[in-house]
């Protein structure tokens, strides 16, 4: 990160400008089944960066997700996600960490009662933000994802693409410092979902760390960003540029 940046005084590492956004050592995760869902694995994602997480049904990308937001709590090994120690986390501390990680799903999670305007606030009124800096957030988010002239619709008069860019400004309503979707075009065609990814880029782009999980090889292979590959619950790959598939 370069010292020209606009730096938040949010925590030491944003000062320093050089702690990863997330890193992950050793980590295992085990369900009460017995079930191994993440084995050996370790990784870091630096501040500004795009990543795709890619790995055919069951390899663990979901439950790499829950570790960073504490959904899922390893049996062993570390989780660091902006600044806190995720592993160790007193119940306490979970919604700090949750105000600084935005997350959408395949299935958007839209509160079906609320518009878009207020799904897009409750994220921050619970916080207890004054009105009017929940306002001016929401309608920064709103314009961000394109959603402005949509604000007082409720979700079930949206198109899946633009009940994405909803659950997305919601995500990032409270201006995160990372945000993660996990298979957030599962639901679309393809034309939606290159606008939802292309939407991603554009979050990436004003600074926010951005990692994706997804089956969706045409895009991952077009955009040549960093590709995280799990198999089995193991990371096999991690390539700047890289494709969908594994290349030669
Ligand atoms: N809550 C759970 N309880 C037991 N096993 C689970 C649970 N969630 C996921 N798993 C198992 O862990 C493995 C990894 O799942 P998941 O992380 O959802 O993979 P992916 O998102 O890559 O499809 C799979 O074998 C899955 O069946
Ligand atoms: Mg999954």
């Amino acid at each position: 990160m370069s010292n020209l940046e606009p730096m938040n005084t949010d925590g030491a590492a944003d000062l320093l400008g050089v702690e990863p956004v997330v890193t992950l050592r050793d980590v295992r995760v085990q369900y009460p089944s017995g079930h191994t869902a993440l084995a050996g694995v370790s990784l870091t994602i630096n501040p500004g960066e795009f990543a795709f997480l890619v790995g055919p049904s069951g390899a663990g990308k979901s439950s790499l997700i829950g570790l960073l937001v504490r959904d899922v709590i390893p049996l062993s090994g570390e989780v660091h996600v902006a600044g806190h120690a995720v592993h160790a986390l007193q119940p306490s501390e979970v919604p700090y960490l949750r105000r600084r990680v935005g997350v959408v799903f395949q299935d958007f999670r839209l509160l079906q009662r609320r518009t878009v305007r207020e799904n897009t606030a409750f994220a921050l009124e619970v916080t207890g933000a004054p009105r009017e800096e929940v306002d001016a957030a929401v309608e920064r988010a709103l314009r961000i994802v394109g959603l402005t002239a949509l604000a007082e619709r409720y979700p079930d008069a949206l198109s899946g693409g633009e009940q994405q860019r909803a659950a997305i400004a919601r995500a990032i309503v409270g201006n995160p410092e990372l945000l993660i979707a996990d298979e957030p075009t599962g639901n679309l065609d393809p034309l939606i979902s290159w606008e939802i990814m292309e939407l991603l880029g554009q979050i990436n782009q004003l600074g926010v760390t951005v990692l994706v999980a997804t089956h969706d090889s045409d895009v991952v292979t077009t955009l040549r960003k960093r590709v995280i590959g799990l198999e089995g619950g193991r990371l096999i790959r991690d390539e700047a540029r890289g494709t969908y598939h594994r290349a030669g």
